[in-house]
This record gives C-alpha cells, sequence and structure tokens, in this order.
C-alpha cells in the first residue's frame, strides 16, 4: 500500500497545536455555545434552568458537567423544529436520521454549520489520506441521510472530483470505477463487501482497481473487517465516524498513518466520557458511553449529548486532538443472551477467523420454551460450499463464539448471496422474540 501520510504544512494548525491551545479554545467556544443555547432555544432555557444551571456558572471546562444532558428523545418530543437556536428561516438544510418510530430525528444547519461542516469532511478526508485533486465515489446515500451529502461537501471543499453515486445499484457502481478510476471511496463497510462482490462476480481483480483508500463509517465494524478489506482492495481502510445529531459525517476520522482510533475534532465538538448508568463523568482511558457538547454549531445547538456508542478516549498521537477507540457498539444494539452481553462487532470477528466462511452475517434472536436463542446467518465462500464444508465452517464458528463471547449459538451457513445485503448501514440483528 502506497504510504499516504499527510505533510505536516498541509493540516489545520490547531490539529497539531498544543493541548493548553486547544484547551483555552474550547473553553471559550463553550462559554459561546452554551449562552447561544440558552438565550435562543426555549429548550435548553427551561432545561437548564431546571438543573438550575445558568451560562454564567461556566468557568472552566470541569463547570460542564453541572450541566444537563440531551438525549434522543428530546428530538423526538420537540419534532420537528423545536430545538432550534435559530429562526427557521436561517436554516439553509434539514437533515433527519431515520429511526425504528417511523418518524426522523430531524437536525438544522445553517449556512455557517454547512460551512463548518465541510471544513471538518475536508480535514477527515485529508487525515484518510486523500488530496487536491482525487477522484472521490462517494457510495454513502444522500437524501435525508446525513452520509451522501457530508461526504460530497467536504470532498468538494478538500478539492476533490466528486462522483455522487449514492447507494444502490453494484453492478453500475463497479463499471463506474472502473471507467473513472477514483483514489477514494467513501461508503459503509459492509455495502463495501458487497462491491468487493461485485468485482468478483464481474472477474476482475480488486487489488488491481484505482482505489487507494476507503473512508468507512456509519455503523460498526471491526479491525478484522479493516484487514480483509485492505488485503482484498490493497488499499487502505480508515474508519470515519459521526452521527447527525451533532453534525453527520466527520466529527471524528482515524490518522492513515497510524490507524489507533479516532482523532475528535475536538475544536468543534467537545467529548467526554460517562458512566451510562449514573450519568458520572468518567476519566480518559475508562470505557463508557460518549457524549458531545458543539462549540461552534448555530442552527441545532447540542449540549451533552448522549450518543449511546460506546467508547474510551485516549490521548492523541498523530494529531494532538484526543483519540475515541474504534467503537465497538452501542448500548441499545447490545444483545443480552442468558445474561451474557453481546455485540454484534464480537460476532464479526469470530466469523472472520472462519476461513469457509463470507464475511456477511445477519443475527437472529428467536424464543423457544421461554429460552432465548441466537442463530447466526453465514455464508460459505464459494470454494468451500459442499455439505461437509459447510458442516465444519459451522462447528468451528460455534466453537469461537462459544468459546470468546461465551455463548451457545445454532449456526445457519446459506449458500453464497444468502443472506441480505445492506446498500448502506446493515441491520445486523434481526429480534424475531414474541414483545
Ligand atoms: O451514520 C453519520 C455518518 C455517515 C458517519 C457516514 C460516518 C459515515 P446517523 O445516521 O445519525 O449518522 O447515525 C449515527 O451511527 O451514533 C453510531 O452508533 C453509528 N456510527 C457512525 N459512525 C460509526 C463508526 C451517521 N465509524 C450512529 N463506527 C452513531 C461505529 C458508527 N459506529
Amino acid at each position: 500500500m502506497t504510504d499516504m501520510t499527510p505533510m505536516k504544512e498541509i493540516l489545520d494548525p490547531i490539529e497539531i497545536a498544543s493541548r493548553d491551545e486547544i484547551s483555552a479554545l474550547q473553553e471559550k467556544r463553550m462559554a459561546w455555545s452554551l449562552r447561544h443555547a440558552y438565550e435562543n432555544s426555549p429548550f435548553y432555557r427551561k432545561r437548564f434552568d431546571e438543573q438550575g444551571a445558568h451560562p454564567d456558572d461556566f468557568k472552566t471546562l470541569a463547570d460542564l458537567a453541572k450541566f444537563p444532558f440531551t438525549m434522543k428523545q428530546d428530538l423526538r418530543d420537540t419534532y420537528p423544529f423545536g430545538m432550534f437556536a435559530v429562526p427557521r428561516e436561517q436554516l439553509v438544510r434539514i437533515h433527519g436520521s431515520s429511526g425504528t418510530t417511523g418518524k426522523p430525528t430531524v437536525v438544522g444547519y445553517t449556512q455557517k454549520d454547512i460551512d463548518t461542516w465541510a471544513d471538518c469532511m475536508a480535514r477527515s478526508i485529508r487525515a484518510s489520506g486523500g488530496r487536491r485533486g482525487d477522484i472521490c465515489h462517494v457510495a454513502y446515500g444522500y437524501g435525508l441521510f446525513t452520509g451522501g451529502l457530508g461526504a460530497h461537501y467536504g470532498a468538494e471543499r478538500l478539492g476533490c472530483t466528486v462522483v455522487p453515486m449514492s447507494g444502490g445499484m453494484t453492478e453500475r457502481q463497479v463499471t463506474l470505477m472502473q471507467d473513472f478510476r477514483p483514489q477514494i471511496i467513501m461508503v459503509t463497510p459492509s455495502y463495501m463487501l458487497s462491491i468487493l462482490d461485485e468485482f468478483r462476480r464481474q472477474g476482475l481483480d480488486p487489488r488491481q482497481s484505482s482505489l487507494k483508500v476507503g473512508i468507512f463509517g456509519a455503523e460498526p465494524w471491526t479491525n478484522a473487517m479493516r484487514e480483509e478489506i485492505e488485503q482484498a482492495f490493497d488499499m487502505h481502510a480508515v474508519d470515519i465516524y459521526g452521527l447527525s445529531e451533532i453534525m453527520g459525517p466527520g466529527v471524528a476520522n482515524e490518522c492513515v498513518e497510524t490507524k489507533d482510533g479516532l482523532h475528535v475534532w475536538e475544536d468543534h465538538f467537545y467529548p467526554e466520557i460517562i458512566d451510562p448508568a449514573t450519568g458520572e463523568v468518567l476519566p480518559d482511558g475508562q470505557m463508557g458511553e460518549l457524549v458531545f457538547t458543539t462549540l461552534t454549531k448555530e442552527g441545532l445547538p447540542m449540549v451533552r449529548y448522549r450518543t449511546r456508542d460506546l467508547t474510551r478516549i485516549l490521548p492523541g498521537t498523530a494529531r494532538s486532538m484526543r483519540r475515541i477507540e474504534k467503537i465497538t457498539g452501542r448500548s441499545d444494539d447490545m444483545i443480552i443472551l442468558r445474561g451474557v452481553n453481546v455485540f454484534p462487532t464480537q460476532i464479526e470477528e469470530q466469523i472472520l477467523k472462519c476461513e469457509g466462511l463470507a464475511p456477511h452475517f445477519q443475527i437472529e434472536l428467536s424464543r423457544k420454551d421461554r429460552m432465548d436463542m441466537m442463530t447466526v446467518h453465514v455464508e460459505c465462500t464459494p470454494n468451500r460450499c459442499d455439505a461437509d464444508a459447510r458442516a465444519a465452517s459451522a462447528k468451528e464458528l460455534s466453537h469461537h463464539i462459544k468459546s470468546v463471547v461465551g455463548v451457545s449459538t445454532k449456526i445457519e451457513v446459506h449458500d453464497p448471496q444468502g443472506v441480505a445485503r445492506s446498500e448502506g448501514k446493515a441491520k445486523r440483528v434481526v429480534d424475531n422474540r414474541p414483545k
């Protein structure tokens, strides 16, 4: 793989500033953000008043703990436009994240917010190894989802030639990649696997493709999956994180030279880790729930937003800004099976250890005689599909899951293409247990 480390001269100076400079900027911006939320959003004014916290109480970053949390439910309760801190006419864009309840969570941006977002995304693509002049194939979905347009504006801001493919029509994606020869692809890791299958179906060698870097996010994926994709395409696979409530993609990103967790763009987003049960702030290094406060956002400031994502904060390496460890899962994706906590990423890791299995999978939960059961649906690789090979793969996977994760599972090995494919975020868990 080509070395794609960016030269220090092209970074934003704040990315490599001293910790003191970063903290001073955060403190100044945090004071502004809390006051902006309090003075311009009736929602926040009420919340702060109820908690007895006033923007004047904020003197140093440690004072943030006095302020109340914000949750996804708050956005639902104020649906659609009730949390904004500017008149609706000043919003130039709306996005939404599809919820399980049917109605999306609505977020809005002023022109300045869109500019900040483009800057953060451009910084993320540069950290991933992308450069001005590269061709960037965007296969995140365009629409209310923030993935497509977020990647698009960032790639334009960096000076790339953007191919706005969106998700779907996999055959066409591969054809146009062969014709346009992009260096960069931005897509969910699960959809990248479908693209990989399509390369092979068309008889193409993915290692001969033009791709040099893939910027993958919007769903949890493991280092084992990184290895799989990097080997298959002979390219760098870099992790990008974000969420619509805070902005969209580009809140944090890995650096291609280290791939050791995601640097949070701390000049715009202030991270905390809390104990999800008590809300207590935990020191850097400890695992817990990630919480963000926006430092510059105008349209929808977010104060101590509880992401439900589980990770820990680590010191900076390739940049001075702190990192979050690769996210293993969300507190609400966690399956509790007969008392054992299981994350879909743990199953992914075990599948990738088995040579006879392809990396597509889905977990089905069911109930029999009041016992919860977990079935893992996977596919055999095309060269290991006879009955004996399948039985051996199923046995191997079940053994790995039992010994590493600690639960007994039923394994169903399907034909190639037998497991539902994603064109965006993969749906890893199907819960068929009676409500
Ligand atoms: O998924 C934004 C995004 C688009 C990020 C494209 C990266 C690339 P939402 O639809 O609001 O926004 O979903 C946010 O997705 O709280 C995490 O649970 C999950 N997620 C996002 N990126 C990652 C990642 C977009 N790199 C939710 N690793 C977040 C693990 C991720 N989970």
